[in-house]
C-alpha cells in the first residue's frame, strides 16, 4: 500500500450515504487525500439519507470525478492511490466490479485496482442478498477484495443509525491503517 498516495472513494446507490460521509470526514480530519467519485445511483441516495449533493462533499476531498468522465487521472493503473473503497456498494456495482465491467469511471478505477492488485474494499448493502450477489461477492473475496458488509455489532451499545455508521467508517479507515476515533472497540480502556 502507497500510503503517501491519495485514497480514491467510490459511493455507489446503495443504502448507507451517511457511512461515506462519516468516513470522508475522517479521512479528512487524519489529512488523508481523497479522490471521489459518485454514480448517478449513489447521487440520489445521497440526497435522500443525507439532504447532500454532491458539491458538499468538497471540502472534505482533494478532487472529485464526475462518473462519466472516464479520463480521468483514477481511470489508469498509471495514477497511483492508496487503495480504493465502495461505500456503500450496490449489487449492480458489485456485479459490474465482479465481472470487470469498467463503463464509468467508478467500476473502471475499481477495476484498475484488481489489475493493479492494489487494496480494495467494498461496502456493500442489500437484505437479503440474492445468490448472484452472494457468487459476486465470493469472486471478489478470492480475488483478495475485502468484503465489509455494513452490519453494525450489537455489543458495543450502539444505539443510533449515525453510530452505526460511523462505526461502519471506523472498520473501513482501519482497512487503510488510518488513525480515528469512530468507534470504541470491545472492553477498549480495560
Ligand atoms: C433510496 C434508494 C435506496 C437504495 N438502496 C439500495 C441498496 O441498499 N442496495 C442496492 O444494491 N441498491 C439500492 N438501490 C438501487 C440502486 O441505487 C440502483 O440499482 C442503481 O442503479 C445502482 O447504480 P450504481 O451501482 O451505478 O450506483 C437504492 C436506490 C434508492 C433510490
Amino acid at each position: 500500500m502507497n500510503a503517501d498516495a491519495p485514497l480514491v472513494i467510490g459511493i455507489s446507490g446503495a443504502s448507507g450515504a451517511p457511512i461515506a460521509v462519516a468516513a470522508l470526514r475522517a479521512l479528512h480530519a487524519a489529512k488523508v487525500s481523497v479522490l471521489l467519485v459518485v454514480s448517478r445511483g449513489g447521487e440520489a441516495v445521497l440526497k435522500e439519507e443525507a439532504g447532500l449533493g454532491v458539491s458538499d462533499l468538497a471540502p472534505y476531498v482533494t478532487a472529485t470525478y464526475d462518473p462519466s468522465d472516464i479520463a480521468a487521472p483514477i481511470a489508469s493503473g498509471s495514477r497511483p492511490t492508496r487503495g480504493m473503497a465502495i461505500v456503500p456498494c450496490s449489487s449492480n456495482t458489485v456485479a459490474q466490479v465482479a465481472l470487470g465491467l469498467g463503463d464509468n469511471l467508478l467500476t473502471r478505477a475499481a477495476h484498475v485496482h484488481l489489475k493493479e492488485r492494489r487494496t480494495l474494499v467494498l461496502v456493500p448493502r442489500e437484505t437479503p442478498l440474492s445468490t448472484l450477489d452472494l457468487r459476486h461477492l465470493a469472486t471478489l473475496s478470492e480475488l483478495g477484495v475485502v468484503v465489509l458488509d455494513a452490519a453494525p455489532p450489537y455489543y458495543l451499545g450502539i444505539e443510533r443509525l449515525s453510530e452505526a455508521a460511523e462505526y461502519l467508517a471506523g472498520k473501513l479507515l482501519d482497512q487503510f491503517g488510518v488513525p480515528h476515533r469512530l468507534y470504541r472497540g470491545w472492553k477498549e480502556g480495560t
